[in-house]
């Protein structure tokens, strides 16, 4: 029998109302001396009370037990996980690719199989990021995972995800991104035999979507595409564990039942996904091509007014159609830092090299830009419109250096050679001036 559709509530950021059960839910307020079926009243807040209302985030739940009911959590081993701050080996200026993470042969779940590659800031200060790669091949089983230190973006690169959490049940696949936010429990079940990709924990201000300026009041990600889960619950009991991460340390929680217990809940503070086909790509029609904050999906801000902790940017298939201009990215150096990643087709920066799975890093005022290969092609190409089809790059572009962890450094994936794509790009200059 063919599996049905997950039902979701769609909006960025609304203020959802859900229950699983006829009547869970309170009417005309949050906390009624007696509750329907006798649930607990918990309310998770994701912002200070006193946010502003705009950014304010959270939400109430009516839950089966509520979510103190736990034995003591203990350290446990926290693997390939690192957290900043990120003091572990000196970071360089040079540029960094990797091939993609191995699919571990040994049963890995997607706590198991986070690799941190780097990061910057501290989520002591609630600022910075960390970037992780997973790689698993196991459900997550009788054990259930939360990040105190911040958001998680994940965008899964191979094989989809179930996505079982506190306030609903999320599926996401290659070409779609899930948002968990700080604190929320989930486990993670995968719809396929593999699964790889990456995740951005955010441990400043959370995600939204950019303002739009001159675009107007529509385009580049529409809010209504993004789609939160509706109530689900598990009343399970069992010999179950509780993964935290809390200030970079794995602590492990005895609980005697699914912490998964949400019945019915309202608010606005809730998991989300969304699909990347139906960003509304806009660029140039005229001549050169605009900055890549034009792609921007999600901000995360700082307390600096535009400079983002982190922006999550995406280069779809897209047309191509700027007269008498260099198409591919120009070559660039930059005051903010670049994490870039391929869940799809070719970069069309990058002849080769750059792999689906794989990664890049270009650092505080690092130089970058299209190899030689691409050089040569783009200014010798004949300018026709041109559609880039089957492509989907991504960037992570961060205020805050990322300072690789020593795997990152150290693993056999690193390209050592990585720098020779550019060593290609010849003096054209004294050939050129010599002839006038
Ligand atoms: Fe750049």
């Amino acid at each position: 029998m063919a599996e049905q559709a997950l039902p979701y509530q769609s909006g960025f950021g609304n203020e959802f109302a859900t229950e699983a059960v006829s009547g869970a839910l309170p009417a005309g307020q949050n906390a009624p001396q007696k509750t329907a079926f006798g649930l607990y009243t918990e309310q998770l807040s994701g912002t200070p009370f006193t946010a502003p209302r705009v950014t304010n985030r959270r939400t109430w739940t009516y839950r089966v037990r509520p979510s103190v009911t736990h034995k003591p959590f203990e350290e446990i081993p926290s693997g390939l996980i690192r957290t900043g701050p990120f003091h572990e080996v000196p970071t360089s200026p040079n540029q960094l690719r990797w091939n993609p993470l191995p699919i571990p042969e040994e049963k890995t779940d997607f706590v198991d199989g986070l690799v941190t590659i780097g990061g910057g800031g501290d989520p002591a200060m609630q600022t910075g990021v960390a970037i992780h790669i997973y790689a698993a091949n196991a459900s997550m089983q009788g054990r259930f995972f939360y990040s105190a230190d911040g958001e998680l973006l994940m965008v899964p690169q191979l094989g989809a995800l179930r996505l079982h959490t506190e306030l609903g049940i999320l599926e996401v696949a290659p070409g779609e991104i899930a948002v968990i936010p700080r604190g929320i429990k989930f486990r993670v079940e995968l719809k396929d035999k593999a699964a790889r990709g990456y995740v951005c924990e955010n441990y400043g201000l959370s995600f939204r979507l950019p303002d739009l300026g001159p675009i107007g009041a529509n385009g580049l990600a529409n809010p209504r595409d993004f789609l939160a889960p509706v109530a689900a619950f598990e009343d399970v009991d069992g010999d179950f564990r509780i993964i935290g991460k809390f200030l970079g340390r794995l602590w492990s929680a005895p609980i005697d039942h699914s912490p998964l217990d949400v019945v019915a809940w309202h608010g606005n503070y809730a998991p989300y996904k969304y699909d990347l086909k139906l960003f509304n790509c806009i660029n140039s029609v005229s001549f050169d091509h605009p900055d890549p904050s034009i792609y921007t999906v999600l901000t995360a801000p700082s307390a600096v007014h535009g400079t983002a902790n982190c922006d999550f940017v995406i280069f779809p298939p897209r047309w191509m159609v700027a007269e008498h201009t260099f198409r591919p990215p120009w070559f660039h150096r930059n005051m903010m830092n670049e994490f870039m990643g391929l869940i799809f087709g070719q970069y069309d920066a990058k002849a080769e090299g750059f792999v689906p799975g794989g990664a890049s890093l270009h650092n505080c005022m690092s130089g970058h830009g299209p190899d030689a290969e691409t050089w040569e092609r783009a200014t010798s190409a004949d300018l026709k419109p041109h559609y880039l089809a089957d492509t989907l790059a991504f960037m992570f572009e961060t205020q805050l250096v990322v300072r690789p962890t020593q795997f990152a450094l150290e693993t056999r994936i690193l390209q050592h050679e990585y720098y020779e794509c550019w060593q290609g790009l010849k003096n054209n200059f004294r050939n050129a001036i010599k002839g006038k």
